[in-house]
């Protein structure tokens, strides 16, 4: 008998039987694709899949890849658009200014995520549809990234606490997504400051990338 931790307990364990549930998932979407109906809704639900397995196996690897940032906000796009059509969310404009050839060190998966929560507060936080804009380039200390929306802005008393684990003003929701993303950001030895808009409308999330 051997006194290791089992490997089902390890978070290889976890990421094996999430893997099993993605597949599920797949498979039931390939089902539901065959009604032309649903295809679209099929055909969102295996991206979405595909992109929980590939964000769960991003914890087992630590690669430090040179990422294509216009190829990262296409999938951001993507998986943003695909969750506000399963949800009936509204519908959000995407704007972009970026810098061509930008490149970003670190793990697509993790990249994603972050852009991928910002997208959903700015949709969250809009009462109906709206624009997000997305502006990235190099800065004279590394890169700025920029995501700003025209929804109702953040009001100035909760701006303190909008990162910390936990704190929503939603019901229901698990207050984490900011969360996600300062630690994600930090994790890449960055930055990132909130705000709003001169009027006091429109979120503003400004992440600071140092050059390495
Ligand atoms: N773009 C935004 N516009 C307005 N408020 C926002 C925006 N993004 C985040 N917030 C505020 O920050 C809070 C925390 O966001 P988050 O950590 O993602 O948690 P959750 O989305 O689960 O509420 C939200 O509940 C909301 O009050
Ligand atoms: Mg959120």
């Amino acid at each position: 008998m051997s006194h290791q931790t089992a490997p089902d307990l390890t978070i290889e364990g976890l990421v094996h039987d999430l893997n099993n549930i993605f597949e599920t998932i797949q498979e039931a979407a390939d089902l539901l694709a065959k009604d032309p109906k649903q295809a679209r809704l099929a055909a969102a639900l295996r991206r979405s899949a595909g992109r929980g397995s590939r964000i769960l196996n991003s914890y087992l690897e630590h690669s430090q890849e040179l990422l294509d940032f216009e190829l990262i906000l296409d999938s951001a796009i993507e998986f943003a658009r695909d969750f506000l059509q399963a949800v009936k969310g509204p519908q959000i404009e995407f704007a972009r200014q970026i810098e061509p050839g930008l490149r970003l060190r670190g793990n697509p998966a993790g990249w994603e995520r972050v852009l991928v929560n910002l997208f959903l507060n700015a949709a969250q936080a809009m009462e109906s549809d709206g624009t997000v804009e997305v502006s990235a380039g190099r800065s004279a200390s590394g890169i700025a990234i920029r995501v700003s929306d025209n929804g109702p802005g953040i009001s100035p008393k909760i701006l303190p606490n909008i990162f910390d684990p936990h704190f929503s003003t939603r019901a229901k929701r698990s207050g984490l997504g900011l969360h996600i993303v300062q630690t994600i950001v930090r994790q890449n030895t960055g930055s990132v400051i909130a705000s709003n808009g001169p009027s006091g409308r429109g979120a503003i999330f400004d992440i600071e990338l140092p050059n390495a």
